[in-house]
């Protein structure tokens, strides 16, 4: 359900309709939200971790809940793939939405049927209904029409303010405002989902130059259309991360364990041969982080043995040794990197530049982050962080308020980079 866009993301994404063009007095409002928050078990309940995806929704939640809207929240948590997991349960998430709020939020045990129905006809203008995960039910991520029917039988209009699931065409992103829109009723984008696309899509449009963009993380199949697309609007690309491996092994350098996707060799000798011809600044590491992996007994929650790094050193040789392994950026590429983010007027980051979880691998992603965050305190730079990884690393570093804007979304953000249609931004109503 994803198509390639025009040229202009940014003008076909603010066609769209926003909660400041409806009129939801009275209404029932059936909201999709993006409360796909992380969850820990802590003597024996479920705390959230990280409620950013929460709070980012508060403004569009209390403007609809003023001017007398009956919100009906609907979300998924995790995976459960049709099953009640009751470790996904949103409960937890009411109890802390209401936290934040400063007023009651009722809590369903379901999403659809005649339960939900019956809470949803006694709601007054301004109350909040959260409807518990609608993955528990696997007719959501098939996008089944009857089981969005059921949705949409609580919905006079549609908002959606999930922004991180909207490259998902499942039944409450795409599958309900197509319903509600066959009525005639309207389908709106929240004013997260607004924000989102004004930066991840309008503003990256024509950046103030230079433009520079930070690409890290594991794989460079995950940013192959993201590279190349941005290899056509940036004037400067830094990478870092495991991918850049992938780049050395292309140029014929040795990379020793560090993470190389064999098959992606050519993709990057490609994006190098893009880069020249565009006359795009492409920068790779010039030095490392490296250390020797070694397999532990111990497994991880998935069954697979915890590997443990040992020898942590600088390694200033463009070939890595044969036992090592490629685990940050080192201090003469940072001084190279941040010396190009000063340069900056606009700079988009996505993916940390090494495994920042480890502290012994963080530093190179630490300086990258204080040196976006300078440009932007200093020179006013706009600095646009493209969610997942890279936002954790900003928010473990006590930066996050320091850039101009952190996406909620991970692979929403991405497939916007990469120029695609989000099919739950293509469902809202045109403005006209
Ligand atoms: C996310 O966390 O990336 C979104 O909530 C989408 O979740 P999903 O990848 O399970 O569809
Ligand atoms: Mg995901």
């Amino acid at each position: 359900m994803t198509m390639l866009c025009g040229p202009i993301l940014g003008a076909q994404v603010m066609a769209k309709l926003t909660i400041n063009d409806l009129n939801v007095r009275g209404k029932r409002v059936f909201l999709r939200v993006d409360y796909n928050v992380p969850l820990e078990e802590k003597e024996g309940q479920m705390v959230i971790t990280d409620a950013t995806r929460i709070v980012e929704t508060l403004p569009t939640l209390r403007r609809l809940s003023e001017q007398g809207g009956k919100l009906i929240l609907a979300a998924h948590l995790g995976r459960p793939k049709g099953k009640r997991e009751a470790s996904m349960s949103l409960r937890p998430v009411a109890i802390k939405l209401a936290d934040l709020l400063g007023r009651p939020v009722a809590f369903m045990d379901d999403c659809i049927g005649e339960k939900v129905e019956k809470t949803v006809a006694i709601m007054q203008p301004g109350d909040l209904l959260l409807l518990e995960n609608v993955r528990y039910y696997e007719e959501e991520e098939a996008n089944d029409s009857e089981f969005a029917e059921k949705l949409a039988r609580v919905a006079d209009l549609y908002v959606n303010d999930a922004f991180g699931a909207a490259h998902r065409a499942h039944a409450s992103t795409e599958g309900v405002p197509r319903i509600v829109a066959k009525r005639g009723g309207q389908c709106a984008a929240g004013l997260l989902m607004e924000r989102e696309l004004k930066f991840l899509g309008e503003e990256l449009e024509n950046p103030a130059r230079p433009f520079v963009v930070i690409l890290g993380g594991a794989k460079v199949s995950d940013k192959i259309l993201v590279i190349d697309r941005l290899l056509e609007k940036a004037n400067t690309i830094l990478v870092g991360g495991a991918m850049a491996y992938t780049f050395r092994r292309s140029q014929g350098y040795k990379t020793g364990k560090s993470l190389v996707e064999p098959d992606k060799v050519g993709v990057a000798t490609a994006a190098l041969a893009k880069a020249s011809q565009r006359g795009v600044k492409f920068l790779l590491p010039l030095d490392d982080v490296i250390a020797v992996p070694v397999k532990t007994e111990k497994l991880d929650k998935k069954g697979k043995p915890i590997v443990e790094y040992q020898n942590a050193r600088i390694n200033t040789d463009m070939n890595c040794p044969d036992d090592g392994a490629g685990l940050d950026i080192g201090p003469a590429t940072v001084s190279a990197y941040s010396e190009e983010i000063g340069k900056a007027k606009t700079i988009l980051w996505n993916g940390p530049m090494g495994l920042f979880e480890d502290k012994r691998f963080a530093e190179g992603t630490n300086a990258i982050a204080r040196a976006v965050a300078e440009v932007t305190q200093k020179n006013g730079a706009k600095s646009i962080i493209g969610g997942g990884d890279s936002v954790k690393a900003l928010n473990q570093a006590k930066l996050g308020d320091k850039v101009t804007f952190m996406s909620t979304g991970g692979g929403a953000s991405l497939e916007l980079l990469e120029g695609k249609v989000l099919p739950g931004v293509a469902a809202l109503t045109e403005k006209n």
